[in-house]
């Protein structure tokens, strides 16, 4: 399968996926990745000899025009999936209608429980003894689209947001590896999905 990975930030998640692709038994490999802004995370592509490429949401009027030249740039690396991994923009709806259903997001909360930009932050100050991570189909909403896989990550006595994410983080690349496997074998079929 080829991957197109999109990251805004540090990019941890993308690494774990790009050490997981060396298994030459892995039926996966990232093509290139993309970024909204000069994120950290492009590094990891540069180590693992990945092309990536830059789509900044600041240079574009709108968030329509963004997407489109965002979409157009995917495009040229002919993915069968593109994965959202610490991407922190809405994808306008033509770019989502156009990409999905091969169009992941992995979230660091168990869906629909805490979506949104601060899922990890919103699970401690609930108070919640348990969250999550999950991993979706992008749909025109946030974080609401079909769950993939999910499994639940216990909160502790004392967790900071940082202790919290770095329990979670580890259980979105392995959700994250499991399901892509899974599409590539056949058990998940993304086109039967609504
Ligand atoms: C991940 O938990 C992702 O689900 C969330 O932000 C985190 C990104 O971490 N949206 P990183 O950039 O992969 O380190």
């Amino acid at each position: 399968l080829r991957l197109v990975v999109l990251i805004s930030g540090g990019g941890s998640n993308l690494r774990a996926l790009l050490e997981r692709c060396e298994d030459p038994a892995f039926p996966a490999h990232v093509v290139a990745v993309g970024a909204d802004r000069d994120a950290e995370g492009l590094v990891h592509a540069d180590e693992f000899g990945v092309p990536s490429f830059l789509v900044p949401f600041g240079h574009y009027a709108t968030r329509e025009v963004w997407g489109a030249a965002l979409l157009e740039t995917i495009r040229t690396w002919a993915p069968d999936l593109v994965i959202l991994s610490g991407f922190m923009r809405l994808l306008p709806a033509a770019v989502v209608d156009a990409l999905a259903p091969a169009l992941l997001n992995t979230h660091p909360a168990h869906l629909p429980e805490f979506p949104g930009a601060h899922g990890v932050r919103d699970a401690l100050a609930a108070g919640a003894t348990e969250t999550g991570a999950s991993v979706i189909v992008v749909d025109h909403g946030t974080d609401s689209g079909p769950i993939l896989a999910q499994e639940r990550v216990p909160v502790l006595p004392g967790d900071t947001e940082a202790a919290l994410h770095d329990r979670i983080k580890p259980v979105e690349r392995r959700l994250l590896a499991d399901v892509i496997l899974d599409i590539a074998e056949g058990r998940i079929d993304l086109e039967e999905l609504a």
